[in-house]
This record gives structure tokens, C-alpha cells and sequence, in this order.
């Protein structure tokens, strides 16, 4: 069994699939690694790094695709990547599945097995191979810092010769695995925090962070949460009414987090022009779905504009950003799914184990997963 870590290509992608740790505990355990040269680069992981933890460096992308028996890749494979697949081979990715249509078409044609990490259930045994989760966290952390970094205030209250500088205000809405990094981080810088989230349920954890849950008692009551853990698509009503909520504590934030997704819809609007006139001038909007259209109505994906004096920042793919540690994550993420699938050095697809199931997504030329079927409106396998 021989596992393969091509360099990402994608545009700005710096994190790399298994790093150096992962790959001595494959390496111990009999399993060979092999890595392309230079795959750790921009995560400062060296050629030298992954040789001591006992990998085999390739010259180039063709030899670790011609000789791996396993790839793993953070982004998905372009259709170049692609045609270097082969059949049976097993790709290990996040495919975005539901949305990548030609991708999935090319996987099936390549008869590769294909497996993706975004589709992984999100129950409590496969939280350590939770990408979303994780790469989610380095995303909180980063957008908490970079409206620091942008807003021309202290977090902190500053009490000095020269003044006593009030805290900064900061509001997170969205508040699952992102917004609650965002919220902590907020908060070790001083500010003084709160949230809004469409499911009450996370109004305990929010308190335990020591921000301030806002909310709504009707909102409460209605429960915009699915079976799966994920929120649900608010109805017309709800919507107004977690509107004029969120108006109400935007105008008096010095800086808004925004990360509120909806699985499979464009995220939410939930800024408006009319609530970005609202703010103060110097006030920094962060939106970490600027990637699937933006929280907030104005954001650009990857630009910061200024709005009035207002700036808003849309980055995208902020994980990317922090390198070093969204790839040490990844990769323990990565490491555990193979613990899962591998089985005395071989790969064993166990179809009753829910994990291996549900992430599965072609196969034998055939796409098997149902979610990803439904999508593509293609037949039953
Ligand atoms: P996400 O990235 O899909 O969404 C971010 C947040 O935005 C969510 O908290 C969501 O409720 C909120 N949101 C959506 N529409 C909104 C609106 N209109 N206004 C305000 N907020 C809105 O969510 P994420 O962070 O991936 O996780 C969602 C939940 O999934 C977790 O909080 C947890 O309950 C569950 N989960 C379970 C795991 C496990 O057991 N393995 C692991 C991770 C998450």
C-alpha cells in the first residue's frame, strides 16, 4: 500500500493533504508514503522533513499519481489531476460533490474511487476526521484577527495617561464552529462579544464563551435547525424578524463577524446597504461566506472595499492563509479517515460502516452516492 500527496495546485492554496507527523506514524506502521517535492513547501514542511518521517520523495505530480495506490489532495483534482487518475485508484479529497458536477463525471469515467471529506456525517465518531470542523476553527481565528488587525481601535479597554479607550464591540453572526473560534478569539483580544444564530441551541455554548447570545423569543421558539445539526433555510417570516434583530446590534458593533451558511444554498443575506449606513465610519465587516455569495449584500469574494468608511473584507479560503496549522489539522484529519479505511495495509471499503458509506462517492464507474445522484439527476447505480 503506497499513499500519494501531490502538491496542491489550485490558485493560493498553501496547505498540503498529510504533513510530516502523520506520515511517520503510515511509515511505521509498514506503509509507504510518497511526496511530491516541494508539496510541504508553502506550509513550511521541507523535502527533508517528510524524508525523516520516512517518506519517499517524487520528482514530480506523474510519478506520485503513476505509483500511489491512495491520493490524498485538500482541493479537489483539476481535470487535468484528473485524467492522471486511474482505474480503481482511490482519491481522498474535498470534492464538494453536490456542486461539482464535471468533477464527479471525470472521477466516473477514471473509475476511480473516490471519497470526499466534506461529506463525511457529522456524528461524534468521525469528528476527528471532521475537515469542515477543523479547517472551520482556523477560519474563526483568522477572521477575529484580521478584523483586529483592520478596525483603527484597541480590542481591549486601554486605560493609559493619554485616555481610557473604551473596549471594542464585536458581533459574530453565525455562531457554529467558525463564528465560536471568532467569538473566543474576540474575546482573549478584549472586545466584548456577542452572537446571533438562527439555532438557539447554540445560545449555551455562545454564554460559555462569555459573549452575549441576542435573540428573539418568537425566533426561539421556531427553531431553524434540521435533524442533522445543520440550519435550515428561515421561513419569509423568520427572516424579518432576525432582521430587524440583527439590525438593531450591527449599528452598535465596532466590527461584525459573518460565517452563517446554509448546506446546498447560497449563504444567506443578512447585512444590508441600509444596515452598512448604519454603522460607524471605521467600523470592519469580516465575511467568511464571502465565498458562497456573502453575508453581508456588498461583499466582494477575495477584495476589501470601503463602503462609506465602512470597511468590508471578504476573504476567501482563509484556511489557506494559516498554512502551517490548517495542514497539521487536515492531516490528523486525513490520518484518522485512513486509520478508518485501511485494514492490514489494505484498503477496505466497509459498506456497513456509516463513515466509509455516506463519504463515498464513485466507484467502479459508477457514482454511489445518492446525494450527489440526486443532484446530477442521474439514474440509480
Ligand atoms: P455551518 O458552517 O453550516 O454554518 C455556520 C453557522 O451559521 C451555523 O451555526 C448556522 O446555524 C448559522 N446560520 C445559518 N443561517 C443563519 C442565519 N440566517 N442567521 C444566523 N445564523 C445562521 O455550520 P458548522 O459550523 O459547520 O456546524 C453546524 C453545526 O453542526 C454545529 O454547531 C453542530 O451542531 C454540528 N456539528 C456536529 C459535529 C459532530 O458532531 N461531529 C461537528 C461539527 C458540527
Amino acid at each position: 500500500m503506497r499513499i500519494g500527496v501531490p502538491t496542491e495546485t489550485a490558485l493560493r492554496e498553501a496547505r498540503v493533504a498529510l504533513a510530516p507527523p502523520s506520515v511517520a506514524r503510515f511509515t511505521r506502521a509498514g506503509i509507504d508514503v510518497l511526496v511530491e517535492s516541494a508539496a510541504g513547501e508553502r506550509a513550511f514542511f521541507t523535502n527533508d522533513a517528510y524524508s525523516e518521517a520516512g517518506a519517499e520523495i517524487a520528482p514530480d505530480a506523474a510519478s506520485v499519481y503513476a505509483n500511489a495506490d491512495v491520493i490524498v489532495k485538500v482541493a479537489a483534482p483539476s481535470a487535468e489531476e484528473t485524467e492522471s487518475l486511474r482505474d480503481g485508484q482511490i482519491l481522498i479529497a474535498v470534492l464538494q460533490p453536490l456542486t461539482s458536477h464535471d468533477l464527479v463525471r471525470g472521477l466516473v469515467g477514471r473509475g476511480v474511487t473516490s471519497f470526499s471529506l466534506d461529506a463525511i456525517p457529522r456524528i461524534a465518531r468521525a469528528q476527528p476526521m471532521d475537515v469542515l470542523s477543523s479547517q472551520a476553527s482556523v477560519a474563526g481565528y483568522k477572521a477575529a484577527v484580521l478584523a483586529a488587525d483592520t478596525l483603527g481601535k484597541h480590542l481591549p479597554m486601554m486605560t493609559t495617561a493619554a485616555g481610557t479607550m473604551p473596549p471594542a464591540r464585536g458581533l459574530v453572526l453565525g455562531a457554529g464552529v467558525a463564528g465560536l473560534q471568532a467569538i473566543a478569539t474576540g474575546r482573549r483580544l478584549g472586545a466584548i462579544m456577542s452572537a446571533f444564530d438562527v439555532r438557539p441551541a447554540v445560545k449555551e455554548q455562545v454564554e460559555s464563551l462569555g459573549a452575549t447570545f441576542i435573540q428573539d423569543e418568537e425566533l426561539q421558539r421556531a427553531q431553524a435547525e434540521t435533524a442533522g445539526g445543520y440550519a435550515r433555510e428561515q421561513t419569509e417570516e423568520e427572516r424579518d424578524r432576525s432582521q430587524a434583530l440583527v439590525r438593531r446590534h450591527v449599528g452598535a458593533s465596532d466590527f461584525v463577524i459573518t460565517t452563517a451558511l446554509v448546506p446546498g444554498r447560497p449563504a444567506p443575506k443578512l447585512i444590508t446597504r441600509e444596515m452598512v449606513e448604519d454603522m460607524q465610519p471605521g467600523s470592519v465587516i469580516v465575511d467568511l461566506a464571502a465565498e458562497t455569495g456573502g453575508n453581508c449584500e456588498l461583499t466582494l469574494p477575495g477584495e476589501v472595499i470601503n463602503y462609506r468608511g465602512v470597511i468590508i473584507n471578504g476573504p476567501v479560503n482563509v484556511p489557506s492563509s494559516m498554512p502551517v496549522h490548517a495542514s497539521l489539522m487536515f492531516s490528523r484529519n486525513v490520518q484518522s479517515f485512513l486509520d478508518l479505511l485501511i485494514k492490514d495495509g489494505e484498503a477496505v471499503i466497509d459498506m456497513d460502516d456509516v463513515i466509509l458509506r455516506d463519504s463515498l462517492i464513485t466507484q467502479g464507474g459508477e457514482i454511489v452516492h445518492e446525494a450527489t445522484r440526486d443532484a446530477m439527476g442521474a439514474p440509480a447505480a
